[in-house]
């Protein structure tokens, strides 16, 4: 990367933030801001599969682009799904329109586990080219590479699709520890090599999408998760790469997901930022938490409700501003362009 371009990236309100540094304004990105809720994206992704679209860097560099054109977010999130690393080595896997990923032979014994291999670079070479263009096209905007996290992972391996409430995942972690523990071990080699070659290829930041994880309790978390979610961020840490960490409905967790060892922790609608902040305690920036459903409503509340998210992410050491999850696919892309408008605006410093 030549030097310039890497002041800016660094010198950037987005990376400012997740380092808990002074910001010219609040930065704003929304997660899931690539994808369905955007006609171009539906256009492009006709007749293409979902994984098909993930392993062609031109498409990806371009859906990855299409929302930071549109709204002027302060980052860009890399396209990819959480399950492009597991299918990279040898899963049988695929990812049903309007279902989600569904794994032809779910995992739930030695053998199965024991075949999870470790991911290598040239396991996703097409994943290094589309950051590197991307790093390019995007001229200074950071781009967070990202990754599912260990728990969300093995709930699509073991019940073999979504699930509501994870019970043979469960199942498994309270009743076979120790296969448990080497299943999330598995999961968290193949994690980190896919982080690290996001973040090696110029990746700016990377997130860590543990989305069902809140269906855990916190001294649970502590024995069956932690462990492997400190060994993800651990593994990091040379790569000098701000690291977020997100879940949904963990209000109850947000303490011992402090001690993780992220650098920002992404908070879902249900929290206030100012309570997250002292639940997750202090050396963290704090991520969102806009409930994405409020941008089905008209904009006065969207407006009112942004404010509101603002004032209280003014308590935390850093905030960047998000969803409290995921882009909901019948939301109007105009809404998020006055939002993104409207955060940068009264957010001057
Ligand atoms: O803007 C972005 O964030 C794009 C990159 C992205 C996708 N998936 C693209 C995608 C990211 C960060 C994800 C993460 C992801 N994937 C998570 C964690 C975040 C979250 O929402 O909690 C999870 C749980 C998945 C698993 C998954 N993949 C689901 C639940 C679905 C939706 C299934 C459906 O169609 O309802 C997918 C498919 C998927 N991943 C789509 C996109 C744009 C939709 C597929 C399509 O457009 O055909």
């Amino acid at each position: 990367m030549n030097p310039q371009l890497a002041d800016s990236l660094a010198d950037s309100a987005f990376l400012r933030a997740c380092r808990r540094e002074p910001v010219p304004h609040t930065p704003v990105w929304y997660m899931r801001q690539a994808g369905r809720s955007l006609p171009e994206y539906r256009r492009l992704r006709e007749g293409i599969p979902m994984l098909t679209a993930c392993a062609t860097p031109d498409l990806v560099v371009e859906i990855t682009m299409q929302p930071v054109r549109r709204y002027g977010t302060d980052a860009a999130i890399f396209f990819s799904d959480i399950v492009v690393p597991l299918k990279a080595i040898g899963v049988d896997l695929d990812i049903k329109p309007g279902v989600g990923p569904v794994v032809g032979s779910p995992i739930r014994d030695h053998a199965a586990v024991a075949a999870l291999r470790p991911l290598e670079p040239t396991d996703v070479p097409y994943v290094t080219e589309a950051v590197q263009a991307l790093v390019k096209e995007l001229d200074g905007t950071p781009l967070i590479g990202f990754a599912g996290g260990p728990f969300t992972l093995a709930s699509y391996l073991i019940e073999g699709g979504p699930s509501k409430n994870h019970d043979r995942t469960k199942a498994m972690m309270y009743g076979e520890p120790d296969l448990w523990h080497e299943l999330m071990e598995r999961l968290t080699a193949i994690t980190l090599g896919f982080l690290r070659v996001q973040a090696t290829a110029g990746a700016s930041a990377v997130q860590l999408f543990d989305s069902w994880v809140g269906a855990v309790a916190p001294a649970d978390y502590r024995t069956y998760v932690l462990p492997h979610t400190r060994a993800i961020f651990a593994g990091l840490a040379d790569l000098g790469v701000p690291r977020i960490h997100f879940g949904v409905g963990t209000g109850e967790l947000l303490g011992v997901m402090g001690e993780a060892g992220a650098d920002v922790v992404g908070v879902d609608w249900r929290v206030p930022l100012d309570e997250a902040a002292l639940r997750v305690g202090a050396g963290k920036a704090l991520q969102g938490n806009l409930d994405p459903a409020i941008l089905l409503a008209p904009w006065e509340v969207v407006g009112e409700r942004a404010r509101d998210v603002l004032e209280r992410g003014r308590v935390a050491e850093g905030h960047v501003f998000n969803l409290g999850h995921g882009v909901l696919p019948s939301t109007d892309p105009d809404q998020l362009a006055r939002l993104t408008d409207l955060v940068h605006e009264i957010s001057v410093r």
